[in-house]
């Protein structure tokens, strides 16, 4: 438990004192002082918590176009998402602009357009790893599928919240899922070795041919990528920790628990990877890759931009791409080598 409270007293911290300050009293303040602060704010606890949300909810407001619900189900309906398919998002509140009503407002009117009208089913990462996969499995966390924290963004962590909403269990990569095929989707995660192998949500996703939506997001933090990974044996290098599978326990909703061995993304693979700051180039390749081929669809949802792909199409591509050794991790030089040596 003590991460968790670390980490979000770290954040209430980061909300009030500006960046530069902060650095510089930790650059400074003896060890015991910054003990002596943390402590504090932990037991001022819920009242200041609040109080900086408020404070960091109207910084947004102030900054940020106004958009209402009525807007926001407006733009979501124009994206003409197929009915009945599933429809798995990756989203930034901030990034849609100052929601009126916050991210139940979003939940509702993705619910509201994709569940309710469409026929559909919503699906949401509701990830729980702190730092990389393989620190979050050595740590030894009991990942609880009614109480752990998703820590993949406010809209996620409120889904996962919703009445029928069904969550997958995994360690650190639960898929919370709300609609007619939801418990489909979620039901045999705790049975994969690979987070993304065959029977996993996001595998399932591929399977029923349905749709990514990012809303306010690039196509950095796009988990689906890791797919074709676990799906192709032939995927030329391993992306996992060679002391991979790892054990982990994960409770399910009625607390019962159990026993998984999870394969652990590699830290060392993952430098160069597409969501990183050194994955910016391959990126934007990446990104130019599926505008090109026509599949990726670019709109806007609010004060912000929102992309939808078939996940078939997204992984046909990224096939296409390995088919010329070009992956999510492939760096500039590495691509340019390439193009030079087939001119050659
Ligand atoms: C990391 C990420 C979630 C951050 O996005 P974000 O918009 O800053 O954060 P959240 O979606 O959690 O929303 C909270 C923010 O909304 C702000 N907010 C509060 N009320 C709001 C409102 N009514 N309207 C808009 N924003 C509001 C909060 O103040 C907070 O911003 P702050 O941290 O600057 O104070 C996003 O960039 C991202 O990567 N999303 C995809 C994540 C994902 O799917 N990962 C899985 C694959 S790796």
């Amino acid at each position: 438990m003590a991460a968790p409270v670390r980490e979000r007293t770290f954040k209430l911290i980061k909300t009030v004192v500006p960046s530069p300050l902060l650095a510089f009293a930790s650059r400074i303040l003896p060890k015991g002082v910054k003990r002596a602060v943390n402590q504090a704010v932990q037991s001022i606890g819920g009242p200041v918590e609040g109080l900086l949300l408020r404070r960091a909810e109207a910084r947004v407001r102030e900054s940020r176009p106004t958009v209402t619900r009525d807007a926001l189900i407006a733009d979501l309906e124009a994206l003409a998402l197929p009915s009945g398919g599933i429809v798995f998002v990756h989203s930034s509140l901030k990034a849609l602009g100052y929601v009126e009503g916050g991210a139940a407002a979003v939940v509702d009117v993705l619910r509201t357009v994709i569940v309710e009208r469409g026929g559909g089913t919503l699906a949401m990462p509701t990830f729980t790893g702190l730092g990389s996969m393989s620190e979050t499995l050595r740590s030894g966390a009991v990942f609880c599928s009614r109480t752990s924290p998703s820590r993949v963004g406010a809209i996620t962590e409120l889904f996962r919240h919703e009445p029928g909403v069904r969550r997958s269990l995994h360690p650190t990569h639960s898929v919370a899922a709300l609609g007619p095929r939801a418990d489909w989707l979620v039901e045999s995660h705790h049975r994969c070795v690979g987070a993304f192998s065959e029977g996993s949500p996001l595998a399932r996703l591929l399977e029923a041919d349905g749709h990514l939506l990012g809303l306010g997001t690039g196509l950095g933090t796009v988990t689906f990528y890791h797919v074709l990974e676990d799906l192709r044996p032939d995927f030329p290098f391993s992306v996992y920790t060679p002391d991979s599978p790892i054990e982990a326990i994960c409770r399910d909703e009625s607390g019962v628990e159990h026993r998984l061995r999870v394969m652990a993304h590699d830290p060392s693979v993952s430098r160069t990877r597409i969501d990183r700051p050194e994955g910016e180039w391959i990126r934007g390749y990446i990104t130019r890759h599926f505008e090109a081929a026509g599949s990726l669809r670019w709109a806007s949802v609010g004060a912000g931009s929102a992309w939808t792909i078939p996940a078939r199409s997204m992984y046909v591509g990224l096939e296409a791409l390995l088919a010329r050794g070009i992956t999510i991790y492939s760096t500039r030089r590495e691509v340019e080598g390439k193009a030079l040596g087939e001119a050659i």
